[in-house]
């Protein structure tokens, strides 16, 4: 056995290069461990993954009775009985809307995947000029070229644009800093329409799929279109055979109290992404779901799809993911996602007597906050303060971890965190949450300059 060299500063190629990090060691239900002993609420579940909770045993068991049976075989050569019992279970949790499934490692695959399959259903049917990826300024989508392309987050895209290829985007559905300076009183869902106007630009018969989040994640934390938009949206897509497509890796699985974030809307995607909270927060894994007359196109003419990576339908993935759907429904979790996360909302509304909260939004156990300079004209604090880094950094301090974002701005100022905890959180650990977030606010975290690097 190799001897560790513990004098040896860390090998690890970190995010933030020069930080010292926390080193968690131990996790139990909402709260996480470090190596010291100390205890952190995990008010995120990491980047809103982790969905059951730490430290279930009969996830381990899974995983550990699963890799003796069977740990892998590849997709291409046989099926196996742990892919096909996930790939029904996550129809079945979709009521038939989705017919088959593909699998993948996480998120990023997903949606490169899904974009592959709206590409592979317009060459099967003729019309093979349809290549065209319009999605939304203030997304993500994952972090290879193609997903980042498609992402609208200009901070997580600045650094690799030349390797972006030109797809474009148009404006968030984002009420609180509407492109359109309309009040949700008086839109007209301006910024659904122009998805009809980009579609023509680009040319109807160019435009493959449109892509988007139903509920904004990281990059503008829980922002929820306002009623009506995806319906416009399903019936632009509709007139001009643009396929829709459902980014649910953070929405899915339960995330917005309710299954699929879909179902908030009143539309069914032709192409839904799954990934993060679909394997509990136990195992890597994404997916793509789509309705049977997208397989039946690509099936009934070229029979084949030669996309996929090496370790897509790996038995012990899909047998976390059953395991996930069992758990989630033997306990009874979407609908407490809901209930803690109208509660969390609850909460949190008390904090709109702080100077600085803007708009608490969210769905289920997503709950974002953005902070800003002025309420009256919500402009953003500088962000030479690394203002939410900073409140993040004092919520650590406290004993809570929160996820933080900036950017909301058009890309260069904005100031979010975002909860979404574990969906067996309680009562009194919501209180608990919501209380070192006050503890935290009352800093003063605007007398300096920040030194904290952010993104
Ligand atoms: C909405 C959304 N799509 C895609 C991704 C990419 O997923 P992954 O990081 O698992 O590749 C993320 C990750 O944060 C996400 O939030």
């Amino acid at each position: 056995m190799i001897k560790i060299d513990s004098n040896h500063s860390s090998n690890v190629f970190h995010f933030f290069l020069n930080r010292d990090y926390i080193s968690i060691a131990d996790a139990k239900g909402v709260y996480l461990y470090d190596v010291q002993g100390n205890k952190y609420i995990d008010a995120s579940g990491g980047p809103i993954l982790c969905n059951l909770g730490h430290g279930i045993d009969e996830m381990a068991k899974i995983i550990g009775d699963q890799a003796k049976k069977l740990a892998y075989v590849h997709r291409i050569d046989f099926t196996n009985p742990p892919l096909e019992e996930a790939a029904k279970k996550i129809c079945m949790a979709s009521d038939y809307a989705m017919e088959k499934v593909f699998f993948v490692s996480g998120g990023t695959e997903a949606v490169e995947i899904g974009v592959k399959i709206a590409r592979k259903y317009h060459l099967d049917n003729c019309k093979p000029s349809k290549i065209h990826v319009i999605s939304r300024w203030q997304s993500y989508h994952g972090s290879t070229a193609g997903a980042l392309a498609w992402s609208g987050s200009t901070s997580r895209r600045s650094d690799f644009l030349p390797y972006l290829q030109n797809f474009t985007h148009i404006p968030p559905a984002y009420c609180y800093r509407c492109w359109f300076n309309k009040m949700p009183e008086t839109c007209n869902l301006e910024c659904a329409d122009a998805l009809e106007n980009e579609i023509m630009c680009i040319g109807p018969d160019n435009v493959s799929v449109f892509l988007a989040e139903p509920v904004s994640g990281m990059s503008l934390c829980g922002a929820v279109p306002k009623k009506g938009y995806f319906e416009r949206i399903r019936e632009i897509c509709d007139k001009f055979d643009v396929l829709l497509m459902f980014d649910e890796v953070m929405t899915g699985m339960g995330r917005t109290g309710k299954m699929f974030g879909y179902e908030h809307f009143n539309v069914v995607p032709d192409i839904l992404a799954l990934g993060k909270g679909l394997g509990g927060g136990y195992f890597p894994i994404g997916a793509v779901a789509v309705p049977e007359y997208i397989h039946k196109k690509i099936a009934d003419n070229s029979g084949m799809f030669g996309a996929g990576h090496s370790w897509g339908g790996n038995p012990l993935g899909c047998a976390v993911v059953s395991k996930t759907i069992d758990y989630l429904d033997e306990h009874n979790l979407v609908e407490q996602s809901n209930r803690m996360g109208e509660y969390l909302d609850h909460k949190l509304q008390d904090l709109y007597s702080h100077p600085l909260v803007g708009n608490i939004r969210g769905i289920g156990l997503m709950r974002g906050i953005e902070f800003v300079e002025n309420k009256e004209t919500k402009k953003p604090l500088d962000p030479k303060f690394s203002f939410s880094a900073r409140l993040a950094a004092e919520c650590l301090k406290r004993g809570m971890f929160i996820e933080y974002a900036g950017g909301c701005d058009r890309g260069q100022s904005g100031d979010m965190i975002m909860f979404g905890p574990p969906f067996i959180i309680t009562k009194p650990q919501i209180d608990k949450a919501v209380d070192i977030l006050r503890q935290a606010l009352g800093e003063d975290l605007l007398s300096t300059d920040s030194d904290v690097l952010t993104f």
